[in-house]
């Protein structure tokens, strides 16, 4: 029952889902191939969690785990939030063949040919439970957007007993056999997990999806343009140029992907200094039209007090999800105040980093603040720049195992 994602045509559009180059995240893939010999040796399984602003690469990084799993001997099926309490669901998602043997009580269940399991209809009524025991083969179970989980009727409330035994008996092994569940979300998925009683990760098992590192950013640019785009010659330049724009954040580097194919088409594959303007303008407008859709529903005072949260921060600067709230209670009040913490995280205008929250993206915070600080916060935070009296709240050291830019830089107001 292996079931390959198709590859996404070129046509399609280029900045969602599925890599065609996928590069960087190899401590990452490492420790999810560990996790999935372990739960084979052991007979057990896990949940692994990716959790990450959108365009972070999390549905690219899902599939290629998928894929990993899959060399390996593992069955994979995606499936929805319904699977984990609706049998019927769970069945379609694993392809079970139901066949009723003739003369017997007995019900047997073949999973695409791949593993067989007799269940007795009277004994074991059907129950996600035990189809998820219906073989031994190791199985992986993959649900992207997972931060479904947690939205309010996302389930019916006499089976969010079931969704919660079910969670807990994936995550702590108990099916007697290899599963692995791996969900991929936005930042308030590890928040649904744990309303639903799953809240202790090992920490390989966990992943805060950030930036690729240069290395990976590069490498993804350089196979777009020279493989599908058929670029002639050296195409540094236009690499070197690109990445100042995209620091690593993938959504980004295939916003610039696209016009670059587009122009490399219109010139023949020749890289021009022309065709390279017209890519970073292109690519440009996309960013902006990113950040649009992050902070969509904030009115311009919401975004001016976010943006004055970060005005003094260099870029890539972390700040305490209390002194987000604090400030936004003092302007809106608590109930409100609350509501705008969620939407932020959710929309993906703050993430989370290890209990502090930054701007996902670098150039997101400085389009945020150069759009929509005040001039008088503006100010203040050019002053205690130039004084060295800056906030100077703990950088975020960068996890070089996560593929994670340095932050760092700092703005310039002067501009
Ligand atoms: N490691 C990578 N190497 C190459 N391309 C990548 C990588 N990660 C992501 N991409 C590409 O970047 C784009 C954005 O990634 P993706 O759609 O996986 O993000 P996402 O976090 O799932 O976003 P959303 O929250 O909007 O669903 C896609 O085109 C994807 O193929
Ligand atoms: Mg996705």
């Amino acid at each position: 029952m292996r079931k390959s994602r198709p590859r996404a045509p070129v046509t399609t559009a280029l900045d969602r889902g599925p890599a065609r180059y996928f590069h960087g995240r190899k401590l990452i893939l490492r420790d999810f191939s560990e996790i999935a010999a372990e739960a084979i040796q052991g007979k057990a399984g896990t949940t692994f969690l990716i959790q990450g602003a959108p365009g972070a690469g999390k549905t690219a990084l899902l599939t290629e785990c998928e894929s990993l799993a899959q060399k390996s001997g593992w069955e994979t099926t995606e499936i929805s939030s319904a699977a984990l309490w609706d049998p019927n669901e769970l069945q379609q998602s694993l392809k079970l063949r139901r066949v009723w043997k003739v003369g017997g009580g007995s019900v047997r269940v073949g999973i695409s040919g791949n593993g067989e399991a007799e269940v007795s209809a009277e004994r074991s009524p059907q129950t996600v439970k035990n189809l998820l025991q219906g073989s031994k083969n190791p199985l992986l179970l993959t649900l992207d957007e997972a931060q479904i989980l947690g939205k309010e009727n996302e389930f019916p409330a006499d089976r969010i007993r079931t969704v919660r035994h079910v969670l807990n008996d994936v995550h702590n092994g108990k099916l007697d056999r290899p599963v692995i569940f791996i969900a991929a979300g936005l930042g308030t998925t590890v928040d649904a997990f744990s309303s639903l009683g799953v809240s202790r990760f090992e920490g390989r098992c966990l992943v805060t999806l950030g930036a690729l590192g240069k290395e990976a950013e590069r490498a993804v640019l350089r196979d777009w343009l020279t493989k599908e785009g058929l670029a002639k010659g050296d195409p540094s330049s236009w690499i070197d140029s690109i990445a100042k724009e995209t620091y690593g954040w993938p959504q980004h580097i295939l916003s610039y992907v696209d016009p670059a194919l587009k122009q490399l088409g219109a010139d023949k594959r020749e890289m021009t200094a022309e065709g390279l303007n017209a890519v970073l303008e292109a690519g440009r407008a996309k960013r902006g039209a990113y950040y649009e859709q992050r902070v969509r529903g904030f009115d311009e005072e919401h975004r001016q007090t976010f943006a004055s949260l970060f005005v003094d921060l260099p870029l890539g600067g972390s700040i305490t999800g209390n002194a987000i709230r604090s400030s936004l209670t003092q302007e809106y009040g608590v109930a409100q105040a609350d509501k705008l913490f969620r939407r932020a995280a959710r929309q993906g205008a703050i993430d989370e980093r290890r209990g502090r929250y930054v701007i996902p993206v670098p150039s997101m915070q400085d389009w945020l603040v150069s759009n929509y600080a005040r001039a008088q916060d503006k100010a203040e935070a050019s002053r205690l720049i130039a004084e060295g009296r800056a906030r100077r709240v703990p950088e975020l050291t960068p996890e070089p195992s996560r593929d994670v830019h340095e932050p760092g830089s700092r703005r310039d107001f002067g501009r």
